[in-house]
């Protein structure tokens, strides 16, 4: 009872007291999760997170001494030459020592894309339909062949899709990979609010709508889940971190590996790569830096005059957008959950959440959205590395993501670049590729990564001599 009395007092401090005010209508189990979803809230942390994204909103400002992020040239050019090959193989080591874990932060709700189920299980390869979750499975499969060492895999879920996720990889037999090698957990997740009041959201009488914490959240997931003990125990020290939607990625870039580990400048503990924006208005991060330290500025926060700002030879000054690929090292992780300087920022996102209204008790769903939801974003935490580096590297080869149902960043346009990716690579070993006249490939070509996990590792031997106009062809 006195516990009772002093959660309810917590509770009205916070202006949160409407989360009992269906209380007495629950039966016993349904009143012990409420209040163990309560306990759960940091109410330290929420009345000031409420003041900041609810009731200020405050623009996010950027720093004066904003300038353009450095970046090393994927051919090894340009401003800061660099030889490509010395870094390759310092990677290649380092993955033939097993020292590279694979991390695919799968815990989105992707909501965009309105697919019934976790992002990962949507049916993505251009020929075959394989999932995401199997395309990325037999590129760990082709890296583990290529480098003769295990590479482990840890995927974040979150409560919402955890389970489903779970069921379907044992329902595939894990791809053929060895099920010890796959490690799942959930990150953590944040009450949902309303937008006017800053009100904690009842998903229904008995509970909190939550949403996850963000792919941010992730760093935060590694160490309390028990994946960073895991890692060190492998021996791993070296986390390649990608996002569930984009099957072009290359998981085990001994290049990229490389670089992060050696490059004079990079302190070898969270490194990044780009892709030029197509234009100013590419809807995505870029880096940049400012006090001496690389940042994301997200593509709402760059003003406009900057990102449309030209250098002398047209090319755009702000030109380095985030595909969200990064290195991240074991210890880097370590350092950023025990040192509360390094503490993510969150930010908000307006979005639809179905939730009880308060005044009759009926669940609504709204048809404008109604809620905010609080992440973190992992591109948050490079300015806590000492010195981190970015790469440049080709759009077609390692983006095409799938977020939409239909149109820019879509499964068609992901099949596109799929396509013209496979033909690159057969056509760099000398298979006649048809093309239109606009250049585009005139068949359909998925190529998975137990072929091969880069061009060189293509078997002459075992591929056709051309594809036919028309065709269809899985390889
Ligand atoms: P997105 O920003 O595309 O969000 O996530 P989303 O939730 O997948 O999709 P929408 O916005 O609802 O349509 C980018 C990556 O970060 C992961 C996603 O799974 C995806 O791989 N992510 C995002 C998480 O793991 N957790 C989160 O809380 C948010």
């Amino acid at each position: 009872m006195l516990k009772m009395d002093s959660l309810l007092a917590r509770l009205e401090r916070a202006g949160q007291s409407h989360l009992l005010r269906f209380f007495d209508e629950l039966d016993e189990s349904g009143k012990k999760a409420l209040l163990a979803q309560i306990e759960a809230i940091d109410f330290d942390l929420l009345p000031e997170l409420i003041e900041r994204h609810v009731r200020s909103n405050a623009q996010a400002t950027v720093p004066d001494d904003l300038e353009p992020a450095p970046y090393y040239a994927r051919d090894g050019q340009g401003a800061r030459p660099w030889d490509v090959r010395k870094y390759r193989s310092i990677g290649v080591d380092l993955l033939e020592q097993g020292r590279v874990a694979c991390f695919t932060v799968a815990g989105g709700q992707g909501s965009r894309l309105g697919y019934d189920g976790p992002k990962g299980c949507f049916p993505t390869g251009c020929v075959t339909g394989k999932s995401l979750f199997q395309i990325f499975a037999e590129k760990i499969r082709g890296a583990e062949r290529t480098f003769g060492a295990d590479v482990p895999w840890y995927i974040m879920t979150s409560p919402l899709n955890h389970d489903e996720t779970r069921r379907f990889f044992a329902r595939w037999d894990y791809f053929g990979l060895d099920p010890a090698n796959v490690m799942f957990f959930m990150q953590g997740t944040m009450p949902s609010l309303d937008k006017n009041t800053g009100q904690i959201l009842l998903a229904d009488k008995g509970t909190i709508a939550t949403n996850p914490d963000g792919h941010g959240g992730s760093l935060k997931a590694l160490h309390v889940s028990g994946a960073l003990e895991d890692m060190k125990q492998r021996g791993v020290d070296t986390i390649s971190y990608f996002q569930v939607d984009n099957p072009n990625v290359n998981i085990t870039d001994p290049v990229f590996i490389g670089l992060h580990a050696a490059a004079p400048d990079s302190s070898a503990e969270m490194s990044s790569k780009m892709v030029p924006k197509t234009g100013p208005e590419e809807k995505v991060g870029v880096f940049c830096r400012s006090g001496g330290k690389l940042r994301v500025i997200e593509y709402s926060d760059l003003p406009c005059e900057l990102a449309s700002a030209r250098n002398e030879d047209g090319s755009l000054r702000f030109l380095a957008g985030s595909i969200a690929i990064h290195l991240i090292s074991v210890a880097f992780v370590e350092k950023i959950n025990s040192d509360a300087a390094c503490a993510l920022p969150y930010h908000r996102a307006i979005k639809k959440v179905p939730c009880i209204d308060l005044e009759t008790g009926r669940r609504v769903e709204p048809t404008e959205p109604n809620a905010i939801k609080l992440e973190r974003f992992v591109f948050d935490a490079i300015p806590f590395a000492e010195q981190s580096i970015v790469l440049e590297t080709d759009r077609i080869e390692e983006f095409a993501p799938v977020k939409n149902a239909t149109g820019v960043d879509s499964i068609e346009t992901s099949h596109r670049l799929q396509t013209e990716k496979a033909a690159r690579w057969l056509e760099s070993v000398g298979v006649k590729v048809p093309r239109r006249d606009d250049g585009t490939p005139d068949c359909v070509l998925e190529l998975s990564g137990i072929t091969a996990i880069e061009p060189a590792g293509l078997d002459r031997a075992s591929l056709p001599d051309k594809i036919e106009p028309g065709a269809v062809v899985a390889i």
